[in-house]
């Protein structure tokens, strides 16, 4: 059986930035011995979460729950007030927002000024979204599908973003029919370029190979993203699996190829162990 991995997989550069941002608190920490937390889980991977709780970081849901030392904000970003509360909390902040997600937040905030109504395309639970609300004074609309688009009144203003990790054919999809909800419309393609090289590379792949393996975390946006991807390619054969562990060993038999391609979040070390365990079989 040949394993064929996915020219761009795993960690992306805002999640790797992140992570060597809370290491790097943790050894700078050693003599100040002040307490690290992450507002949320800093990635969207329970085994990489666990191995940094391990060194002493803990997760926090909100800025309520601490007192003093050291918040580090992921790479998801979060609204505006987070930034008040901490400063008023006299809170250390490590601000790990990855910059493609600033970059957003930075638009809704001069377009909102501008007068503009924003929409973002994406998913109104997921973190980043929300943050991003936070800096429009949370009036957004957010929309994930076309049906979200018809509660939307005709607009004099609209501006439009989108969430890092959606795929570009949602994108250009639901702004085509958004245009014809506004008279001005400004529109902003934000899809960061990791998820735009993963999401090309996977589909790539998937036409290539028999099987696909998609490794990543269950509730990682951009993980789900990809299987979404390549089950379009593999429908029957595209498998998502979060460890080498659950691996769909006996459905492998009798295929040739197996591509495997991992969401941002994923850690080379479980992408390896996934690629060993089939080369064993
Ligand atoms: Fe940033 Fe894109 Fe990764 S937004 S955190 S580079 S998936």
């Amino acid at each position: 059986m040949k394993v064929i991995v996915a020219n761009h997989s795993g960690f992306c550069f805002g999640v790797e930035k992140a992570i060597h941002t809370a290491f790097d608190e943790v050894n700078n920490n050693s003599n100040i011995k002040r307490d690290i937390y992450t507002l949320g889980p800093l990635i969207h991977n329970q085994q990489a979460v666990n191995k940094l709780e391990n060194d002493g970081i803990k997760v926090i849901g909100h800025l309520n729950e601490v007192s003093d030392g050291t918040v580090i904000i992921r790479s998801h970003g979060v609204s505006k007030n987070i930034y008040d509360i901490a400063y008023e909390k006299k809170i250390n902040l490590v601000d790990a927002t990855c910059p493609f997600v600033r970059k957003i937040q930075n638009i809704v905030k001069e377009y909102k000024e501008k007068g503009y109504n924003i929409v973002i395309i994406g998913n109104p639970d997921h973190p980043e979204v929300v943050g991003i609300n936070g800096w429009c004074n949370n009036e957004a609309y957010v929309v994930k599908t076309e049906d979200d688009i018809e509660k939307i009144p005709f607009l004099d203003k609209m501006c439009i973003v989108v969430q890092t990790t959606m795929s570009t054919s949602l994108y250009l999809k639901l702004t085509d029919i958004l245009e014809k909800k506004a008279i001005d419309v400004v529109k902003f393609n934000t899809i960061c370029s990791a998820t735009r090289d993963r999401q090309e590379s996977a589909r790539d792949l998937a036409k290539e190979v028999d099987v696909m393996i998609v490794v990543g975390g269950y509730h990682s946006s951009n993980t789900q993203k990809l299987v979404e991807i390549c089950k379009e390619e593999k429908p029957n054969t595209t498998f998502h699996i979060e460890t080498a562990s659950e691996l769909p060993i006996n459905l492998l038999g009798g295929y040739e190829t197996v591509g495997v391609t991992a969401g941002a979040s994923t850690p080379k070390w479980i992408i390896d162990e996934v690629i060993e365990k089939i080369n064993s079989l």
